[in-house]
């Protein structure tokens, strides 16, 4: 669609962890496309801020560098969120937006909300109306605040929509555009391939599994943590285990005493790995195991199965028609499915509807449409 709004309406985009690079990622180049209409301002609150859980997502991604970068850092709930309120409040003030846009569930995403929310400001959500109806999960309180404040709830699956029906969300408020981190993926496919990652770690494809942690459920109780090294490292006899680790799961496996004992032999602990790197990994792979919602999505979009090591997932498309299966932390019910797996039996899953690389584009039309009429 091609539409040149009177004066150019300024968006600012709030970014802070990992997952929401790899979502803002598309819908910024979209918006670059039309920048006689918008004037897009990139904020990075700081929520991640190792090089490999943020810089080198934007040099993979080729995202422009953040304009403002608040430098909020790690904290509790309240001071992570708190911290960046005040410092986005100051942003909004300073530049006045017509629009702010936030991504997925994190902290930095509830901060974004809640400030341009009080400040009047209208809000876009990417990746709105998921639930995994699980309020002890930090997500799910993010995701329903956020929801509720918006006045654009872009939705990836079909259950989005249904959860904010019934939760009685306005109608003209909700578009199911699909799902933006498969933009990314499909955009960064081909690239990935050039990865040598597999060589790296002297792989074969089909012949090892990936795993990533970081859920608090599963990595900040020493029980479960542990029940959980103990059947990966059952699994691990059987074909090599890939795990590059998440600070928070690194953090928590020190504080636990946990090292080589319990995690031995065939479980290769990593680094967190580059977005490349990690797209050759798991699209190679036999099978993921996971607790990532995105990469619940990723691999139903790959068809790899996927054994997400929760009881519930916000992402139920993923598990309908998609390759996942949720197991929870349970040993009783990860093995089965491994052996599933390792004998061929395993369904292969579907795409689902609108996962197809246009969602970023998808969202910037309807905002041309609606930033034209609206203001
Ligand atoms: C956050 C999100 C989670 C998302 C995940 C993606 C919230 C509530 N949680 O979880 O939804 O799935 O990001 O990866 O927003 N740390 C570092 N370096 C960093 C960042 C964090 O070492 O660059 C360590 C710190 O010890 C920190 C801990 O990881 O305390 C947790 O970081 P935090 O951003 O609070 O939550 P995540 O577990 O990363
Ligand atoms: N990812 C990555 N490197 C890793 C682990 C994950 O690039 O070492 C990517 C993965 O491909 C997906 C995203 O990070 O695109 C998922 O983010 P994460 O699991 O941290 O957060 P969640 O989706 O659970 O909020």
């Amino acid at each position: 669609m091609k539409s040149i709004l009177s004066k150019p309406k300024i968006i600012i985009s709030v970014v802070g962890a990992r997952p929401n690079f790899i979502k803002a990622a598309p819908l910024m180049a979209a918006l670059a496309k039309h920048n006689d209409s918008f004037k897009s301002i990139l904020v990075h609150t700081g929520q991640h801020y190792d090089y490999n859980l943020s810089k080198l997502f934007f040099e993979q991604l080729r995202m422009p560098k953040p304009d403002i970068d608040l430098g909020i850092g790690s904290g509790s709930h309240s001071q992570q969120t708190a911290k960046t309120m005040v410092e986005l409040e100051r942003v909004f003030t300073e530049h006045k937006p017509d629009l702010v846009v936030v991504f997925g569930d994190v902290n930095s995403t509830l901060a974004g909300s809640l400030v341009a929310a009080k400040m009047g400001i209208p809000i876009a959500h990417v990746e709105a109306g998921l639930r995994s109806f699980d309020m002890t999960m930090p997500e799910e309180i993010n995701r329903m605040v956020t929801d509720r404040l918006s006045s654009y709830c872009f939705i990836s699956e079909h259950s989005g929509m249904e959860n904010l029906q019934k939760e009685g969300v306005d109608p003209n408020k909700l578009f199911l555009v699909g799902n933006i981190m498969i933009d990314s993926l499909i955009n960064h496919l081909a690239q990935c391939s050039q990865s040598p990652i597999l060589e790296t770690l002297g792989l074969e494809p089909k012949k090892y599994a990936v795993i990533t942690l970081h859920r608090p459920s599963n990595v900040d109780d020493q029980e479960i943590l542990s029940r959980l090294l103990s059947v990966l490292n059952e699994i691990a006899e059987q074909l090599p285990l890939i795990f590059p680790c998440h600070p928070r799961t690194k953090k928590e496996m020190n504080k636990f005493g946990f090292d080589g004992h319990q995690v031995s032999g065939g479980i290769r602990i990593l680094e967190p790995l580059g977005y490349l790197d990690f797209l050759r990994l798991q699209s190679e792979s036999l099978f993921v195991l996971t607790d990532s919602g995105g990469i619940q999505e990723e691999t139903t979009y790959l068809k790899i199965p996927c054994i997400t090591l929760r009881y519930n997932t916000e992402r139920p498309v993923t598990v309908e028609i998609g390759s996942n299966v949720l197991t929870g932390p349970e040993p009783d019910k990860i093995k089965p499915v491994v052996n599933h797996i390792l004998n061929g039996s395993f369904k292969r899953g579907q795409i689902p509807p609108m996962w197809d690389g246009s969602t970023a584009a998808r969202i910037t039309d309807i905002l041309l449409d609606k930033l034209g009429s609206s203001f």
